[in-house]
């Protein structure tokens, strides 16, 4: 009924998520309210696993699911898919603490990002991680020097710069020439990077890393990576450089627009392999990483608002919900369509915009829809707020973030409470001589 949401359905005149109905849950727990299903993140990794089942019958080499924290990384979400048996991309200290946390095994967790402090290399060193993704020279030298420090030696994996256009929105872009991610290669800097790398005593080169963006909703710039990648997995083995691990970033995107088909896990995987496997006779085939984030945990996650005013202007009729730009920034920051419904069905429809009540004019989740007749009272469900939902709210306009649920067939559990009032000012001092 609603793409990419295999669980939830319309019963009895409401809307139910894992069978629980989401006004009840509304009413109990209160809105606005982050409700995550359980069975549907089972059912996104399964998918994944399923797909690339092929990789390792055909291969012998391993594939690892690193969940990309940044999307979702509320404890529960990350013990939940820790014990599915995901990995870890982890971009930060804080986030390899939680993926530490959540039990994941040290040889499935990959540390990204293009400005890694000395702490969060120590944390990263300490942990045996897998892999730090190297973004540039200078990070190696510091990766290099850290573990000397500690007498230990780093694995390393290059982020290359493919100049690769993702055709996705130009805020999620990663892989293009004017990006900041990654090593050029054409230039021949990711080369020069890698051979210093291998003059150095204190870390191990294990691999080519490689992300160029965000909610892809065609294959082809995947084979296009693929290709990129694996043309540079050749030239350095000319260079007599072996790795052992390629890792393909995230970015498969999920429909977001419930009319409009897009590429599954399945045809992600079939492209990936295909391609990967046109190089089997050029080089030997490495480890596969992949780090999904949003096709993992997006399409589990609504956010219920509940209606407390209506207001018609000459041009619009408003709907305002107690959910705001602050829980949710995606509408906001990218112009991002997210799906929307009355969770209670009416004969009539009408066209509405719906909107936060915070002090921006961007804070508007949805315009000119159509809902089902729409009373204050009511109460909303914004579909796909799963990924980059929890993980990007703030307090803006001093409200606290909003409790999320976790519904499964276990039962319905709270996996992050309401912040209150004292949490948003737990953090501020005041001098003394303002007392
Ligand atoms: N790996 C790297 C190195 C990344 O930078 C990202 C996302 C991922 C993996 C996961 O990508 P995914 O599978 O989730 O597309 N806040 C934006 C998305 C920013 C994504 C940043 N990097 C949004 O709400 O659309």
């Amino acid at each position: 009924m609603f793409l990419g949401n295999d669980t939830v359905e319309i019963k009895e005149g409401r809307f139910f998520i894992d069978g629980y109905d989401a006004i009840e849950l509304a009413e109990k727990f209160g809105t606005p309210l982050y409700v995550m299903s359980e069975e549907q993140i089972k059912i996104n990794v399964n998918r994944y696993f399923e797909a690339f089942k092929r990789w390792e019958e055909e291969t012998g080499k391993d594939f690892i699911l690193a969940y990309a924290y940044k999307a979702n990384a509320n404890l529960a979400i990350t013990r939940l898919l820790s014990k599915l048996g995901c990995g870890a991309d982890v971009v930060s200290g804080g986030e390899l603490y939680i993926a530490k946390l959540s039990n994941v095994p040290p040889e499935k967790i990959v540390f990204n990002g293009n400005c890694k402090t000395k702490e969060e290399i120590i944390m990263g060193i300490e942990a045996k991680i897998r892999a730090f993704n190297v973004d540039s020279i200078s990070e190696l030298i510091l990766i290099n020097e850290t573990a000397k420090e500690l007498g230990e030696v780093a694995n390393v994996a290059f982020r290359i710069n493919p100049n690769v256009d993702p055709k996705t929105h130009p805020k999620i872009s990663t892989g293009l020439k004017k990006n900041k991610f990654g090593l050029d290669v054409e230039s021949g800097l990711a080369l020069k990077a890698i051979k210093m790398a291998m003059e150095m005593e204190n870390v191990n080169v294990v691999g080519v890393h490689c992300h160029i963006g965000s909610q892809l909703t065609d294959i082809s710039p995947f084979i296009e990576e693929t290709r990129k990648v694996m043309d540079f997995v050749v030239e350095l083995k000319n260079e007599g450089i072996e790795i052992e691990d390629v890792n393909l970033g995230g970015g498969l995107g999920i429909p977001y627009y419930k009319d409009k088909k897009i590429p599954t896990p399945k045809d992600l995987a079939d492209a990936i392999i295909d391609t990967m496997l046109e190089y089997s006779d050029k080089v030997e085939i490495p480890n596969l990483i992949l780090e999904p984030g949003r096709s993992i945990v997006s399409t589990a996650g609504y956010l219920l608002g509940k209606v407390h005013h209506i207001k018609e202007t000459p041009l619009t009729k408003w709907v305002m919900i107690d959910a705001g730009m602050n829980d949710m920034m995606r509408p906001a920051m990218y112009d991002a369509y997210h799906h929307i419904i009355n969770c209670k069905v009416k004969d009539e429809k009408e066209i509405v915009s719906i909107a936060g009540g915070l002090c921006e004019s961007s804070d508007v989740f949805g315009r000119d829809r159509e809902l089902d007749k729409v009373e204050v009272g009511d109460v909303l469900a914004i579909f796909d707020v799963g990924a980059y939902g929890i993980s990007m709210a703030n307090n803006y306009n001093a409200r606290g973030r909003p409790r999320m649920i976790l519904t499964s067939k276990k039962g319905v559990y709270i996996i992050r409470e309401r912040e209150t009032y004292t949490d948003l000012i737990s953090k501020d001092l005041v001098p003394p001589h303002l007392l």
